[in-house]
């Protein structure tokens, strides 16, 4: 190398210093340097969460740490299907309770992870099969989203339902062999029990654009372009010591879909790269503006399922790793603000019927052996006070469950009331109920009477 052009180079070099260097004095000095995640997210309407389990909550280290940085929690196991139905239609809330009051006391958002998932299946489930199975999942669906209903800012409505490897297609599973509509109808029960939830799906393996990620990118455009209720797409990220160049485009392209995404349970094995890993996935969630928030998959490395690959933010002890030190970082550099809590728009709609009392319409997502109803209730021009709805029944089929309303007789002609919260709607409002059955769904619209 010439001495002009060393020196040249050694001037590039400082000038490059000198404003790495002046910029993180500046990010520092200025009013907008956030000191912790969840604060530093939330300047761009971001959060910054952590997975975290029933057991740790009495470990002041641990509290300590997710009370200071977090704005954000997800259940680490606490409210799968082997912990909150372990047996059939016994349903025990007590650990993700213990979750869910963490976050509510943090005025925290509380992620539900996870409502359908071939691991983690209580026994009960896992050798149960056909329509008796699909009948067992809806409603452990219904039952879990109607527990949690308005307190949850996002569910992962089903966990990694599609293959590793290159077919792009879905992954074997008793639940995949209850019929290929299976995701589907979660997704619809699941907005129907809970219609303020942003609903997701979440799976591994898809931090980049390759046949999986593929694979479910097309199922979301499906699912978009047929009405599905999907809302948000989790990208797990269990990370090694690389990241897919395309790791943002792939972010990216799902947003363009009209979903939200997340980053849902970060964690990178802990290496040479770590702390740069952690930035370059901040970096491209804060270049997304449809990238609503990380949640990382613990608090400290001991915390970690992944057992000596260190690959969280706080060391065993709870210090601050070089990595935290990225992230923030990274979250302080700003980004387009993501377009913060919205809204699901409800997946029926129907016109208040002027003159009449009221009117009800019905949706259905049904399938061979049984269906989950959402029924909406709509006061016409005077408003009601009470209101009572007929549903008349094929021959063979049954109610199983019903949320929202209170019915009396499960088959032939049905009639579902309000319950105390739901009964008085001003003209022209509308509420709604929903209701699970065994056998084919209802055909003929419903009746309404105020009460
Ligand atoms: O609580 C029991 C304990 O009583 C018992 O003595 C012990 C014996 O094995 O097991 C304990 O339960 C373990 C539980 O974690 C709580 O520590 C389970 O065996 C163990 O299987 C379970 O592992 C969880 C794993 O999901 C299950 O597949 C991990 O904590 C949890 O971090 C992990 O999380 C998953 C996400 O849900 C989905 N994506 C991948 C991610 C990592 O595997």
């Amino acid at each position: 190398m010439s001495l002009l052009r060393r020196s040249r180079s050694l001037l590039l070099a400082s000038a490059v210093a000198a404003v790495v260097v002046s910029s993180g004095v500046a990010l520092i000095g200025t009013a907008q340097a956030a000191t912790t995640l969840g604060a530093s997210a939330a300047q761009t309407g971001r959060y910054y969460g952590a997975a975290i389990a029933a057991g740790r909550l009495g470990d002041a280290t641990y509290t300590g740490i997710l009370n200071r940085e977090f704005n954000s929690v997800t259940a680490e196991n606490e409210m799968k299907w082997d912990a909150t139905e372990p047996s059939q239609g016994r349903f025990t809330y007590t650990n993700g309770d213990r979750i869910l009051n963490q976050g509510i006391a943090m005025g925290a958002k509380v992620r539900g992870h996870a409502l359908l998932w071939h691991q983690q299946e209580p026994g009960w489930a896992q050798s149960m099969s056909g329509t008796a199975l699909r009948n067992a999942m809806m409603n452990h669906v219904t039952q879990v989203a109607t527990h949690y209903r308005g307190r949850i800012h996002s569910w992962d409505v089903v966990n990694e339902a599609f293959a590793d490897g290159g077919s792009g297609g879905r992954r074997d599973s008793n639940l995949q062999r209850t019929g290929n509509d299976w995701i589907e109808a979660a997704f619809r029960a699941a907005r129907a029990a809970d219609p303020a939830a942003k609903l997701c799906y979440n799976d591994y393996n898809t931090d980049g654009i390759n046949a999986k990620s593929t694979g479910i990118y097309n199922m979301v455009r499906d699912f978009k372009a047929r009405g599905v209720p999907i809302d948000c797409v989790g990208f797990q990220s269990h990370l090694g010591t690389t990241i897919s160049g395309d790791y943002q485009a792939n972010l990216q392209r799902f947003a363009d879909l009209g979903v939200d995404v997340q980053i849902t349970e970060l964690d990178v094995a802990q290496g040479g790269n770590q702390a740069n890993i952690y930035a370059t996935v901040t970096r491209a969630c804060m270049a997304v503006s449809r990238c609503t928030g990380i949640t990382v998959w613990g608090i400290r490395d001991s915390d970690s399922w992944r057992t000596g690959e260190n690959p969280l933010l706080f060391d065993n002890s709870g210090n601050k790793k070089a990595a935290y030190t990225s992230v923030l970082n990274a979250l302080n550099a700003g980004g387009p603000s993501s377009p913060g809590p919205s809204s699901p728009s409800p997946s029926v709609s129907t016109s208040p019927q002027p003159g009449g009392a009221c009117s009800a319409s019905v949706s259905l997502n049904s399938w061979n052996g049984g269906f989950v109803a959402t029924v909406r209730v709509t006061a016409g021009s005077s408003g009601v006070n009470g209101w009572t709805v007929g549903v008349n029944l094929p021959a063979g089929s049954a109610v199983t469950s019903t949320w929202s309303a209170g019915n009396s007789g499960t088959t032939g002609t049905v009639n579902f009331r309000n319950v105390s919260y739901n009964g008085r709607l001003a003209a022209g409002g509308a509420t709604e109920f929903g209701f699970q059955g065994t056998g084919a769904g209802p055909t003929v619209s419903p009746s309404c009477a105020a009460a």
